[in-house]
């Protein structure tokens, strides 16, 4: 039984039996040839740690270390870049509006940099909407590429009506990571755009020797259109054995692990978290039907969790904000505290497994203090 004295007693968590063999339709394929293609594009280190293998009572852990994607310290661009292109080239095949265009969003930080970062390259303009609890820094980093920022007092579902209601304006676009009923093609193409990150995963697996892929794979979650990404990925390709796929949000924003448990997509009052890319309180209308199909599991962890997480992280060479530690403190609640056993059972695995974090962030790109060290 691996040790694991920080974890609670037992962690808000569910399951759902039966994921693994839920499917639905992959992404498309060009999206990863888009990405390589990009100026400044190589894939983020996938990275061995056997000293968390051993911790965790599995075969193998790797870390997918997104603390420098694109220039940004944040998996967020990959998304971005592509719901952009798309955006543009669709304006452009209209003909009927060549003049430039504003990218309008809502952000807990990572998301508004990515865009605001996207606009400028692409000689477009950003106005960004932020909410409240968000770092200065993360705001600066937004400000500092150009974009227009409005601060907004409330939480991120706010901010989002906010970023909203601006896009209606003529030459305004929302470029929103997130979907509800009748806005959808844009969050969707954001979630597609995610892929090239599970495509990187699989390639360096195999290059280490990996050749059935990963048993489990913990993934932070905001308002889910990443897990959606990597749900479609290893629900979508027809997998013989598909890896256990976990979710893991901050018990003050824990809207997928409500919507679980209530079987369907349910909104949650968000507190104060240093977990500031995963405050979301509303699951993306498109991620939900997927969460709920795809998902094995969802678990809430505490701020501390995840300042641990990020602590031992960095005490083996990986350098992890809140959100990125985040995966870790999941698989450690999970895999200790009362009911451990009946959690590794669900998630199925075993002395062999092979299990996948992803590390979603650096510490730059939220440089929250985190509490509980
Ligand atoms: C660093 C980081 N990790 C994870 C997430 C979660 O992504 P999603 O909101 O798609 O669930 C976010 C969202 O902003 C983020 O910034």
């Amino acid at each position: 039984m691996p040790e694991n004295p920080s974890a609670p007693a037992t962690p808000p968590w569910s399951s759902r039996p039966g994921a693994r063999t839920w499917r639905c339709a992959p992404a498309p394929a060009e999206v990863r040839d888009f990405h390589a293609a990009l100026p400044g594009y190589a894939p983020t280190p996938l990275i061995e740690l056997p000293a968390l293998a051993g911790e965790s009572g599995v075969g193998r852990v790797f870390v997918k270390d997104e603390s420098c994607r694109l220039g940004l310290p944040a998996f967020k661009a990959l998304g971005v870049t592509w719901a952009v292109h798309r955006l543009l080239a669709e304006r452009a095949a209209s003909g009927t509006e060549p003049g430039p265009v504003t990218l309008v969003t809502a952000t807990d930080g990572n998301h508004g940099r990515a865009v605001a970062r996207t606009a400028r390259l692409c000689g477009q303009r950003a106005h960004v909407f932020v909410p409240r609890g968000v770092h200065p820094r993360a705001v600066a980093a937004i400000v500092a590429e150009g974009a227009e920022v409005t601060r907004v007092p409330g939480p991120y579902d706010e901010a989002v009506r906010r970023a909203a209601g601006a896009a209606v304006a003529r030459d305004a676009v929302l470029v929103q990571d997130s979907a509800w009923p009748g806005y959808e093609r844009i969050p969707g193409w954001i979630v597609e755009g995610y892929s090239t990150l599970c495509a990187e995963i699989d390639e360096q697996l195999a290059a280490t020797g990996v050749r059935a892929g990963p048993d489990l794979v913990s993934v932070p979650v905001g308002v889910g259109s990443l897990a959606q990404a990597v749900v479609t990925h290893y629900r979508g390709r027809g997998l013989e054995c598909p890896p256990a796929l976990l979710a893991v949000e901050p018990e003050a924003a824990a809207c997928v692990l409500a919507s679980l448990v209530r079987g369907a997509a349910v909104s949650v009052t968000t507190g104060e978290t240093a977990m500031a890319g995963l405050n979301c309180g509303t699951p993306s209308s498109l991620a939900w039907p997927v969460l709920h199909g795809g998902l094995d599991a969802a678990v809430a962890v505490p701020d501390s969790a995840a300042a641990r997480a990020a602590d031992r992280l960095s005490a083996l060479g990986v350098s992890s904000g809140p959100c990125g530690a985040a995966a870790l403190a999941g698989l450690r609640a999970v895999l200790g505290g009362a009911g451990a056993d009946e959690r590794r059972t669900a998630l199925g695995l075993d002395a062999a497994s092979v299990v996948v974090l992803l590390s979603t962030e650096g510490p730059s790109a939220n440089p929250h203090p985190l509490s509980g060290r």
